[in-house]
């Protein structure tokens, strides 16, 4: 294959680190995170996405990195070319491959939630006062159940998305990345501040962090004729929070891959992936503490799903002094946290697509950008009530089926094949030589990639089948 090799780097260590960062935060923090542990039972759950990130989303978050700066290349070349270098099979490429099709479908979805996050911060202009946990529900489910808005609004995002990227890493990303991610985080401390005294905090703790392994491994249901509640054993939810892991953390999808290729040598790749990871998780926690509280203090259940981030925090908003300011502010910073991420879904395709035909960038991120859009209306109009509510995949609409494949089964497979080539098929010298880790430090994560990260996920893959 002709390939014309990457030769854009990041500025400085601290852009590479707003960027990576900004592609980890996004929505699967702040609108995810929250919603799966309110569906998947709390505390237990939580546990293991914890784990997840640190024993698993780590090591491979490192290895990604490491594969991508070594190749200075797009995933699929840079799978290509560490492979021939290792002297292993060619087929390694079809890693790459996943990452690049995976992005673009979890892109599918993803903008169409991203179009919600910007009605929102409209809406939030207008104030959400006297709003209550039955009005609040209702405009979310207007929104979700339009056939037009929220189309409009997910055309709006990629056209966004698209115009950034068309312009280049450099150029469209570092700029804005800049100023706005730590004034995100800088909002969500006000928020948990906020939420710890006007909301219920001792019940949101609880929930969050007081592990009750019942409600991960059982779900109730209740038998139609007797009545009486049934238990069932589930390792579902076990691999959601697996998929969750690597959702938030970006990995197994080449995006990592790809930030990693614009790197340079001097950068201490671990160093940079355990910030990233410490960042990515603690949003995801100030989030869950910012909605918690509030879910209890106005009667909501948890398990209010997709909307739940909508639902909740306008309510917050309608009540709290300077609500009209903060409001529409919080919404805005998520779009743009949700468009930083967006920004590392389509780059790889981007990127991949850029090296192989030469072509001009703004005319294949545009290309790429309109097929996303078109594809993404499924997922708009399959909501509850729209255009294509009633079509089922699986027994699930089409936004729960694709992320489902794109969370749950492509991002873990992607890394499990990241962790076995990392830990099997790249020589330890090199690797080494990569990660210029002590002795100490490399051992732990040889021992982590080889050993600990394909074990753990071939056995959650395995006992979903079964369970
Ligand atoms: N990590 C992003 C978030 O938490 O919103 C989503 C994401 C970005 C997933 C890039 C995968 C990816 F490759």
């Amino acid at each position: 294959m002709a390939t014309t090799p990457h030769h854009a780097h990041w500025s400085s260590r601290w852009t590479f680190m707003l960027a990576a960062v900004g592609s980890a935060v996004g929505l699967g923090n702040i609108w995810k995170f929250p919603y799966q542990a309110g569906l998947n039972g709390g505390g237990a759950f939580v546990l293991f996405y914890l784990v997840f990130v640190f024993l698993i989303g780590l090591p491979v978050l490192m290895a990604e990195l490491s594969i991508g700066r070594r190749a200075q290349r797009s995933p699929v070349y840079a799978m290509e070319q560490v492979a021939r270098e290792e002297g292993r099979s060619k087929y390694w490429v079809l890693l790459g491959w996943s990452g690049v099709i995976g992005g673009f479908l979890i892109l599918t979805y993803y903008s169409v939630v991203g179009g919600w996050v910007l009605a929102y911060i409209a809406k939030a202009t207008l104030g959400f006062s006297g709003f209550d946990a039955d009005t609040s529900r209702a405009a979310f489910n207007a929104l979700a159940g339009d056939p037009v808005e929220p189309v409009v609004w997910h055309v709006a995002f990629m056209a966004i998305t698209v115009a950034i990227v068309a312009q280049g890493v450099k150029a469209g990303l570092e700029k804005a990345v800049k100023l706005l991610m730590p004034t995100l985080f800088v909002l969500l401390i006000g928020m948990v501040l906020y939420a710890a005294v006007a909301g219920d905090l001792a019940a949101a703790l609880k929930f969050l962090f007081q592990p009750d392994f019942s409600t991960l491994f059982f779900v109730t249901t209740i038998d139609p004729v007797t009545g009486t509640e049934i238990q069932t054993f589930t390792i579902t939810r076990v691999l959601n929070a697996l998929g969750l892991a690597f959702f938030s953390l970006s990995l197994g999808m080449g995006t990592i891959m790809t930030y990693g290729s614009y790197l340079t040598k001097d950068v201490n790749i671990a160093r940079s992936a355990a910030t990233i990871t410490f960042a990515d998780s603690a949003v995801a926690l100030m989030a869950g503490l910012a909605i918690f509280p509030i879910v209890y203090a106005v009667g909501l259940n948890p398990d209010e799903n997709v909307g739940l981030v909508f639902i909740t925090l306008p309510i917050a908003f309608g009540q709290m002094t300077g609500g009209a300011i903060v409001g529409p502010a919080f919404f805005f910073l998520l779009a743009f946290a949700a468009i930083t991420s967006a920004i590392s879904l389509i780059e790889p395709m981007v990127s991949f697509v850029e090296e192989r035909t030469g072509g001009r960038r703004p005319n294949i991120a545009v290309l790429i950008g309109f097929l996303v859009t078109a594809i993404g209306l499924l997922s708009a109009w399959g909501q509850t009530n729209n255009l294509l509510g009633d079509v089922s995949v699986f027994g699930v609409n089409f936004m729960t089926a694709k992320g489902y494949l794109t969370d749950n089964i492509m991002m873990p497979a992607g890394g499990l094949f990241i962790a076995i080539f990392s830990g099997w098929f790249i020589s330890r010298k090199n690797a080494m030589d990569e990660l210029a880790l002590n002795d100490g430090a490399f051992r732990k994560y040889y021992f982590l990639v080889k050993y600990v990260c394909p074990v753990a996920i071939t056995a959650v893959f395995v006992s979903v089948l079964f369970f």
